[in-house]
């Protein structure tokens, strides 16, 4: 983390040159190559292609970030840079399509809920107890789960529902957060079945290990839980007054076009928990299934999604704001795309200026599933202010 945490404070006020800001920008290593490992926060459910909050923390305690307005990430993902805002104290508002991304972070943004530990037995022992059960109407369900975990998944959902302690949204995420490990998935980011020895007493076992970690992570936080809103929406869909409120900085990494399934990476959870994937899948920008099918997209939709982006953007950052994407390249058709050219040449359009552009390292352990098809190793960490 760069060593001046209050400089953003103590330099409101001052008429700062946009030259002094990306000088300042300019010393710092974005790499952030000596970082530590995931903090048991970040780690409470896995998410791809997810920013390394120094990133964000970074950016805040530099950009003189004008007074009175929150920080808007329009495609939040797993709510980094809204923990980092609450961490410093700025409100923020987080918007995402997908429901799993919202559920992690509401649950990361919120005050810890009580008795969680009391709410978990109570779920077990209801879940345990439960007479026979029907199953939900899951496309290709005994494919992905053998049929008593199913019935120990259904058997939990059951009790949470029943019971609706205060920690329902908690334990709903604590039961997401295994269940790729308990389906015959070989892994978060590998599609194929195999055969798993996986028991119904270990989905019970690993659910209530996940919530104990889960209320373990939120119970540490040592910082207020400023305000943080969560918009379950299609960014291009959301209107300037559902805001609510004047924006001085947007810190963002926006999806990348034919690079990340967040929707497929989640189809499960999502069946599971009761929403719609088709429909997330549909909205997705970039989604790779977009790429292949006749009538496929080409880098002129993420032109329009970029567009559609700022325009809600402009509309709601006030003079002097900033605005920060971290963005890689794709592959699109054979052809490598720049997306942060793209975005800063609307950006421009839009009359913002930019202050700041570099490369950083896209460290190993994000280049999950299928960057390794564009061999993109760097992603562009963009600047502007208008
Ligand atoms: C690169 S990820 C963001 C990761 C986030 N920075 C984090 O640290 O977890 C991009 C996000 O954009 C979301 N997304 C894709 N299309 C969207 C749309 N039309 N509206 C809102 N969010 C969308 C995806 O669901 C995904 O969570």
């Amino acid at each position: 983390m760069v060593s001046q945490p209050n400089l953003a404070r103590d330099l409101q006020g001052f008429a700062l040159d946009v030259s002094d800001i990306s000088a300042t920008l300019g010393a710092v290593d974005w790499n952030f190559s000596s970082r530590k490992r995931l903090s048991e926060l970040e780690n409470i459910h896995p998410y791809p292609a997810k920013f390394i909050p120094e990133i964000p923390g970074t950016l805040l305690d530099i950009l003189p970030i004008p007074s009175n307005t929150a920080v808007l990430d329009p495609f939040v993902g797993s709510g980094t840079t809204l923990i980092e805002c609450q961490k410093r104290g700025i409100r923020s508002v987080g918007i995402d399509l997908n429901p799993i991304a919202c559920l992690i972070s509401q649950i990361k943004t919120s005050p810890a809920p009580r008795h969680v530990e009391k709410a978990l037995k109570e779920v077990l022992s209801y879940a345990k107890l439960m007479p026979d059960i029907e199953l939900p109407d899951i496309p290709n369900l005994d494919h992905w789960f053998k049929r008593p975990i199913s019935e120990a998944v259904e058997r939990i959902l059951s009790g949470i529902e029943a019971i609706r302690p205060p920690s329902e949204d908690l334990l709903r995420l604590a039961l997401s957060s295994i269940l790729v490990r308990i389906s015959n998935q070989e892994s978060d980011t590998r599609y194929a079945a195999v055969v798993k020895d996986v028991q119904p007493s270990d989905v019970y076992e690993l659910f209530a290990s996940a919530a104990r970690k889960l209320d373990r992570a939120v119970q540490a936080r040592d910082y207020h839980c400023t305000s943080s809103i969560i918009l379950e929406r299609d960014t291009l869909s959301v209107k300037p007054s559902e805001i609510g409120c004047p924006i001085g900085a947007v810190i963002t990494s926006p999806p990348y076009p034919n690079a990340y399934e967040y929707w497929l990476y989640h189809k499960y959870r999502m069946w599971w928990l009761g929403y719609d994937p088709v429909a997330v899948k549909s909205k997705e920008i970039g989604a790779r299934a977009h790429f292949f099918k006749a009538n496929h997209h080409t880098a002129d939709h993420f032109v329009e999604q970029m567009r559609g982006s700022f325009a809600l953007i402009a509309d709601v950052l006030v003079a002097g704001g900033f605005v920060c994407f971290v963005v890689g390249r794709s592959k699109i058709h054979g052809t490598i795309v720049d997306n942060a050219q793209i975005i800063q040449d609307i950006g421009h359009e839009f009359d913002f200026r930019t202050v700041f552009r570099t490369e950083r390292m896209i460290a190993a352990s994000r280049k999950t599933f299928n960057l390794s098809h564009a061999n993109i190793k760097t992603e562009t960490l963009l600047v502007l202010s208008r």
